[in-house]
């Protein structure tokens, strides 16, 4: 029996088949590689010593899906797949909306056509509404983009899905996931100009970025700047193998945020970088970015009492991870 990760190349998705193996799962992975390279899981498979059959697909394509559920003997599906940038899914809200909603519905109905029940999703935090922080899973709900509208009607339909009993869905609203395997074989491998606070620390601390712009110190927060919950990618990683036990064994739908629980500003985070990896990165203050919140971060505490998962890894251990990926693989998988 074998556990699915679509999007299982990606950045979350390859440090969970590390985690899974780790945990005496089998898994197989399903990717279109629209956003990941297949050199992330011959590394995952060089460092667990697995063979991770790998099928490169798109999860619209309910003939490709049929054929992988026909060869594998899928028990549980770790959903990953999907357009994930904030900034692109506003220009691009037509593109977001038919690859991620089209993507789950088929894996649902392929899902019921082979009697696979179980289904942990990646939602997100951005399904929260601005304003209430800490964010519990009962807080408002309510998106800015394109995007996590897609988390916030995925959402939907698995609850829907799930009250037919015939499905068991446990939703992970994610908050800020950092940080690399301590291996620095695996890691964030961002194209282009990255979008997000840690791989631009990376990049100028590699040398590739002049310095970091620090989006705004106007923030009703400590220091002024924004304020956001980062998890390191592995402590996430194991909270699916945890989600995943809880799945199996609670028919219905279930929605955790996977966070530390802590508020940690962008000026915090250069000081935690500065301290665990002893450099000075460069960085001026510039205006807010559109879109942005001023604070984000997690009630945790009913991921640890369910699903008796809580984060351990430190944001000096986050930023240890990400240099040590970063310093071994300047040009992330680019051999
Ligand atoms: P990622 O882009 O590295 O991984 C997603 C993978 O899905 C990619 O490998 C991509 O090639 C694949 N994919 C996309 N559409 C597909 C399709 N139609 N068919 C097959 N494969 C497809 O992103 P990630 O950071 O690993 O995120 C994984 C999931 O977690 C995403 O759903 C994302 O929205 C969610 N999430 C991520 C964050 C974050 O900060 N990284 C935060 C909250 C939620
Ligand atoms: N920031 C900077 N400079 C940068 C990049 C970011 O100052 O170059 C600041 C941002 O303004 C914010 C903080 O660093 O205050 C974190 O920004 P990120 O872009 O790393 O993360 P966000 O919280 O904005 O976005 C993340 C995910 C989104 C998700 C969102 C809400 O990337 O996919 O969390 O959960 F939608």
């Amino acid at each position: 029996m074998s556990v699915l990760l679509t999007g299982g190349a990606g950045y979350i998705g390859s440090h969970t088949a590390v985690s899974m193996i780790e945990a005496g799962e089998k898994v197989v992975v399903a990717d279109n590689l629209s956003n990941a390279s297949y050199e992330s899981l011959r590394r995952v498979q060089e460092l667990t010593g697995a063979e991770i059959p790998f099928y490169q697909l798109d999860l619209r394509d309910e003939r490709a899906m049929n054929g992988m559920f026909e060869r594998e003997n899928i028990e549980s599906v770790i959903h990953f797949a999907g357009l994930k940038a904030v900034g692109e899914s506003v220009e691009k809200p037509l593109l977001y909306y038919r690859n991620n909603l089209d993507s789950t519905l088929t894996l649902l109905e392929v899902m019921e056509r082979y009697g696979v029940r179980n289904i942990v999703f990646s939602s997100s935090a951005t399904v929260y509404l601005d304003g209430n922080a800490p964010f519990s899973e009962n807080s408002p709900l309510g998106c800015a983009c394109p995007y996590g509208w897609t988390k916030f009607m995925i959402e939907q339909i698995l609850r829907d899905a799930a009250a037919t009993g015939k499905l068991s869905a446990v939703l992970l609203r994610y908050f800020n996931p950092v940080g690399a395997h301590p291996s620095g074989r695996i890691g964030e491998d961002p194209s282009g100009v990255p979008a997000n606070l840690m791989p631009y620390i990376s990049q100028t601390a590699s040398g590739k970025r002049e310095k970091l712009t620090v989006f705004g110190n106007d923030y009703p927060t400590r220091d002024g700047t924004g304020e956001r919950d980062y998890l390191h990618v592995c402590d996430l990683a194991e909270g699916h193998v945890a989600a995943l036990r809880y799945c199996r064994e609670h028919p219905g739908a279930e929605v955790f945020n996977l966070g530390r629980g802590q508020g940690v500003t962008v000026l915090e985070l250069i000081e935690a970088w500065n301290r665990a990896n002893a450099m000075t990165i460069p960085y001026v203050i510039g205006s807010r970015r559109d879109g942005d919140i001023a604070v984000s971060y997690a009630i945790a505490d009913k991921a640890k009492a369910l699903l008796g998962w809580e984060a351990r890894r430190s944001v000096e251990d986050m930023c240890r991870d990400a240099w040590n990926w970063q310093k071994q693989n300047p040009n992330g998988y680019e051999l």
